[in-house]
């Protein structure tokens, strides 16, 4: 993001800060608690997931020719790897034999043998050893090559597509907040792993958890809340995607000084509601990345929290320091947010109330609702 446009965010933020409002919707705005807890809109809803380009990782989790990550998307188990050209190439993590995984976590590999009968690929995906070949005459090995899948690099991240036949366009789909994305530089920044999350709550529900901060001064009293606004953010809207920021409370310190010497980042927080189902957070120091998918059933998810850091992790103690923010704001959102809404989940399956209401004080909320609606109102 240019120095101007930071500026004037700052400005935005400082002004809503003073005056202590927020970005407001037109109206408030409601939901019906099925939304959350029927199985036909969970089916379609997972429609609309898998029709979507998946954001999977940060492209620094390939590095370099040869190196391989494996991801997990809507319980498909993927293989990513860079080939000796540099690209990124993407397979369904299945061997031709007997269904086993080829590959499992992440590392450099020429080869990948499979844990089996060790059939053995390449990192472009082509089977290149069989043993007891004589078990497989030719002709009933339909394929010579590991199932692959669109795959590509854009603004900084490893995208996939999950059905083999689609054209994977991450420029249109991204559109305008592309270029910003990418210049952030998250994507390049070391990464530190994965935590899982396994929740007896709805995909929609841990992703409204970061649409908002009205409820920062109440579940996050003692952590985000001391450093963090509550109930003031800057909303802007991009298609189907919206950047919210979240001022920290050290704004109110730029009052005094002129805007030549303000340092904008060190004061809030960017987060991006990538649709359908992926939330990013950047700051100086930090940038989160929460995979969030609809698992087996309506009121069950998985999300995947991945966290890169600019900083040099190859010193231990560095290491060490970048492990335990991440860890912290892990165990937040953990036990924080995700503790509060499972018992939300349970009220709208109990069926003793129709609606939810969202402010006109959400309005990141309103927009994911009002997208998502719009998307499997298409799928009809
Ligand atoms: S399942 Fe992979 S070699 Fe048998
Ligand atoms: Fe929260």
């Amino acid at each position: 993001m240019d120095h101007d446009q930071l500026i004037d965010l700052t400005r935005r933020a400082l002004k809503l800060a003073r005056d202590k409002t927020t970005d407001l919707a037109p109206a408030p705005h409601r939901v019906g608690a099925r939304e959350y807890t029927s199985s036909e809109r969970h089916a379609r809803d997972r429609a609309m997931v898998m029709s979507s380009p998946q954001l999977v990782g940060y492209v620094s989790e390939l590095p370099r020719p040869g190196a391989y990550c494996t991801k997990t998307v809507m319980g498909r188990s993927i293989l990513l790897t860079r080939t000796s050209d540099g690209s990124v190439k993407a397979f369904d993590n299945v061997c031709l034999h007997r269904q086993a995984q080829v590959a499992s976590g992440c590392g450099v590999a020429k080869r990948f043998t499979c844990p089996y009968h060790a059939w053995t690929y390449d990192n472009a995906g082509r089977l290149v050893a069989v043993p007891g070949r004589e078990g497989f005459p030719e002709t009933t090995l339909k394929s010579d090559h590991l199932t692959e899948l669109p795959a590509a690099e854009f603004a900084g991240f490893l995208w996939i597509a999950l059905d083999p036949g689609a054209t994977l366009d991450v420029a249109a789909h991204l559109g305008p907040l592309a270029d910003e994305l990418d210049s952030w530089g998250i994507g390049r920044w070391s990464p530190l792993g994965e935590k899982v999350l396994d929740s007896p709550i709805n995909w929609k529900l841990a992703i409204d958890t970061f649409a908002e901060n009205y409820h920062f001064a109440t579940v996050h009293e003692k952590t985000f809340a001391t450093i963090a606004r509550s109930n003031c953010t800057v909303f802007d809207a991009y298609g189907p995607h919206h950047r919210l920021i979240f001022p920290l409370n050290t704004i109110l310190d730029l009052e005094n000084v002129p805007e030549d010497q303000w340092i904008p980042f060190n004061n809030f927080v960017v987060i991006y509601a990538l649709f359908p189902n992926i939330v990013i957070s950047v700051t100086m120091a930090n940038g989160e990345l929460f995979r969030v998918y609809p698992s087996d059933r309506a009121g069950r998810s998985i999300t995947v929290h991945q966290n890169s850091t600019p900083l040099d992790i190859a010193d231990e103690s560095v290491a060490a320091g970048a492990q335990a923010v991440f860890e912290y704001a892990h165990a937040t959102v953990r036990d924080e947010d995700y503790r509060l809404v499972e018992k939300l989940q349970e009220n709208l399956e109990s069926g003793a109330r129709e609606q939810l209401l969202f402010g006109r004080n959400e309005p990141g909320l309103q927009h994911r609702h009002i997208e998502w609606q719009r998307a499997v109102d298409s799928l009809r």
